[in-house]
């Protein structure tokens, strides 16, 4: 994987990009956030999942079969972090018409991820698939999460209306050890559980269970997609930031945060990789958007994830990229070698001016369009960084995963947050909680009642 800053530089892009000089101040911090990053790593639990899961790994790949000999669907429920890794994991790596392929070439059970709780959304899965056949896994670290316990309400009520008591099998849980209603739900029917490891929180979990027994399931190599994680892992632990591209990612985005650059767009060159980029748009909005630092003063950090698609949204958002505000960074991800090849053959009419493009293959006009792109934004002097992967192999996902954590990571130290809580997402489940009724929230929900009316001056009804 090659990851190219260039474009962030002044020396390249002219005044709105990053000076030599800021680099160097931001630079002489870098000792200190390589300690921090090396204190804390115990507590990022999730820097260890490489290394220290093989016997977990022999139970998922177990479970797995178990899972494609007995079932013809796999369906994961759960929301942010216990769903957006697997989304891009599948995505990323299997084909992109994975479940209307036939069993055969597909090599396993159809794969679908409930993520909302849009009740057309979930009823169209039930149009689609049969309960019983259907293997559900349910993913909460903290076993308590409204949409998801809903989500499982229902699949229980649709099995047992199916299949009367015998549904044991058509469930596996993801959870934590100890706390949280699903765990007690485990404990209480003995339904197949898997564990979230402590100290690792949702958006940092794709390579636990969370991510792993999905990724078993369509019979991705797990030691593969670890072996890509472990060797970002060695660059991204490297002291100098001239060899770490975690640290260098972070301090440009952070030196451009600094200066009001708040906005940042992954736009991969791939259908298969926009998950990936819905994945990060979590784990970097989840993780810098904080109101407090560290020292507890009001910091209001973070910068706001757009996810866009090559080419698609060069024809929606691009003139905005180009010609619009310097208040954004594009990181460009394009792929040297697709699965495959198109060519544009020759038409059967005349095609008059378009004539030249007989011959030449849509490969080559996607990584045309990436190039032009990039140029475009960098003629209008516009920050863009590019990651080019050499495939959509399980290993540059794995290491692509693992290079955003740290660079993630590594932000949060620079801004002197903490990147790993979720204060804002937790007060509007307790307001979610409260308006639901449930038991112990009551005083919420009469806080919530008595919230300021609104002005009927500013609502049209049309
Ligand atoms: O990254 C996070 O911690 C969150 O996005 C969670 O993954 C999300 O809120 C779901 O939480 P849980 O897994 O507890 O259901």
């Amino acid at each position: 994987m090659k990851i190219d800053f260039n474009h962030m530089l002044q020396a390249s892009i002219g005044e709105h990009g990053i000076s030599g000089q800021e680099i160097e101040v931001m630079a002489a911090r870098v000792p200190q956030v390589h300690k921090n990053m090396c204190d804390k790593k115990d507590a990022m639990a999730w820097r260890n999942l490489p290394y220290n899961q093989s016997s977990v790994v022999e139970e998922i790949n177990k479970e797995a079969k178990r899972i494609n000999d007995h079932f013809e669907n796999f369906v994961v429920l759960g929301i942010g972090g216990s769903a957006l890794g697997s989304k891009a994991l599948f995505t990323g790596v299997k084909h992109l018409k994975y479940n209307e392929l036939s069993r055969e070439k597909r090599g396993g059970v159809r794969f679908y991820v409930v993520d909302n709780v849009d009740p057309d959304g979930i009823n169209a899965l039930f149009d689609v698939i049969d309960v019983k056949k259907t293997c559900f896994h349910v993913i909460t670290k903290s076993g308590n999460t409204v949409e998801t316990m809903s989500q499982f309400m229902i699949v229980l009520d649709k099995l047992q209306k199916e299949m009367g008591d015998h549904f044991k099998d058509n469930i596996v849980l993801t959870t934590d050890k100890e706390s949280g209603i699903l765990k007690k739900i485990s404990n209480q029917y003995g339904f197949k559980t898997f564990t979230v490891p402590d100290g690792v929180g949702g958006r940092f979990s794709v390579l636990c269970p969370v991510g792993l027994l999905s990724a078993a399931v369509l019979n991705i190599d797990i030691n593969e997609l670890f072996a890509g994680a472990k060797e970002m892992d060695a660059a991204c632990t490297k002291e100098s930031l001239w060899e770490n591209p975690a640290y260098m990612y972070a301090l440009l985005y952070c030196t451009a945060m600094n200066k009001g650059v708040n906005i940042s767009v992954m736009m991969p060159y791939a259908d298969g990789l926009l998950n990936m980029a819905e994945w990060y748009a979590q784990l970097w909005a989840e993780s810098l958007g904080k109101r407090y630092g560290n020292d507890g003063s009001i910091v209001n950090k973070g910068q706001t994830p757009v996810r866009a698609l090559g080419v698609t949204d060069q024809h929606s958002q691009i003139q905005l990229y180009a010609e619009g505000p310097f208040d954004k960074i594009i990181s460009f991800i394009d792929v040297e070698n697709f699965h495959t090849q198109l060519k544009i053959p020759q038409a059967p009419i005349d095609m008059l001016d378009a004539a030249y493009l007989q011959g030449q293959t849509v490969n080559k006009l996607i990584a045309s369009e990436m190039r032009a792109t990039e140029y475009a934004v960098t003629q209008a002097g516009k920050m863009n960084m590019r990651i080019t992967l050499p495939e959509m192999n399980v290993k540059e996902i794995g290491a692509l995963f693992f290079f955003l954590e740290m660079a993630t990571a590594a932000a949060g130290e620079f801004l002197d947050i903490n990147a790993f809580d979720q204060p804002g997402v937790e007060a509007g489940k307790i307001a979610t909680f409260a308006l639901m009724g449930r038991e112990g929230y009551e005083e919420k929900a009469a806080e919530l009642s008595k919230a300021s009316g609104k002005d009927d001056q500013f609502i049209y009804t049309v």
